[in-house]
């Protein structure tokens, strides 16, 4: 029984997840982007789903199956993401901002294929993209949000002051600068952030393993929070 339990304890709730990378467009056939694959955040829809959530899954462009039952929203750009996001976000108990959505876009796109001719040297114009997650953060109502840390450098440091500016509930810090975990890899270790308590380290695992634990304690806050 308490492994049906365990199954479906997500039951009757609405999960909004953000996965993959955003595309900015520089002209018709080329575009800023980042490593991120998607799997992360996949994982963690697949799992909402399995025990028995409402799963709204906001993606950039990726090569994977799609989850089974799930509302999947696709989306190219930044300002895509935050435009589904918002849409979503007054029905969703859980928020979990999984994309590596990109910091800046072109400021111009062009409307025709750019040409080399004349050219030795092209800068790029680039502009700041909307913070979806400080967005999220700044119009939080019922929902616990979740943001991930991609860092190369000083993990816990710049992970704490995301956590902190973004006024999450939960940051899962990512190295990102490791190979065999992280971006495009099936397994993951993080470091869990929470305001006003110590990191949790979340030891190397599957994907679908750290999206579990999450949850599992989504549903801890979730619960000290009705008593
Ligand atoms: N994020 C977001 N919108 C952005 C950039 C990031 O919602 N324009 C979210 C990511 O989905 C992630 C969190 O913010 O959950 C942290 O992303 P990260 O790239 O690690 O941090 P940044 O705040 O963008 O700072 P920097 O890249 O400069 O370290
Ligand atoms: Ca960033």
């Amino acid at each position: 029984l308490a492994v049906i339990d365990k199954q479906q304890d997500l039951q009757g709730k609405c999960v909004l997840i953000s996965a993959g990378s955003t595309v900015e467009p520089l002209d018709p056939v080329r575009y800023l982007s980042n490593n991120s694959t998607g799997k992360m955040g996949f994982s963690i829809a697949q799992a909402a789903q399995q025990r028995g959530a409402e799963v709204i899954l906001v993606a950039g462009p990726n090569h994977l199956a799609l989850p089974t039952g799930v509302n999947y929203q696709p989306v190219k750009t930044a300002q895509q993401m935050e435009q589904k996001m918002l849409e979503f976000y007054p029905q969703a108990d859980f928020v979990i901002m999984a994309a590596a959505v990109a910091d800046f876009r072109p400021m111009r796109t062009a409307e025709q294929k750019i040409k080399k001719t004349g050219l030795d040297q092209l800068t790029l114009e680039l502009v700041r993209n909307p913070d979806i997650l400080l967005e999220l953060g700044n119009r939080k109502q019922q929902q616990l949000l979740v943001g991930f840390a991609a860092e190369t450098q000083q993990l816990l440091a710049n992970a704490t002051a995301k956590m902190q500016r973004k006024k999450v509930d939960l940051l899962v810090a990512n190295d990102v600068s490791r190979a065999d975990v992280g971006f495009g890899t099936s397994q993951n270790e993080v470091v869990f952030l929470r305001p006003q308590a110590d990191p949790q380290l979340v030891s190397k695992r599957s994907k679908s393993a750290i999206a579990d634990k999450i949850f599992d304690l989504l549903l801890d806050l979730d619960h000290q929070r009705r008593k």
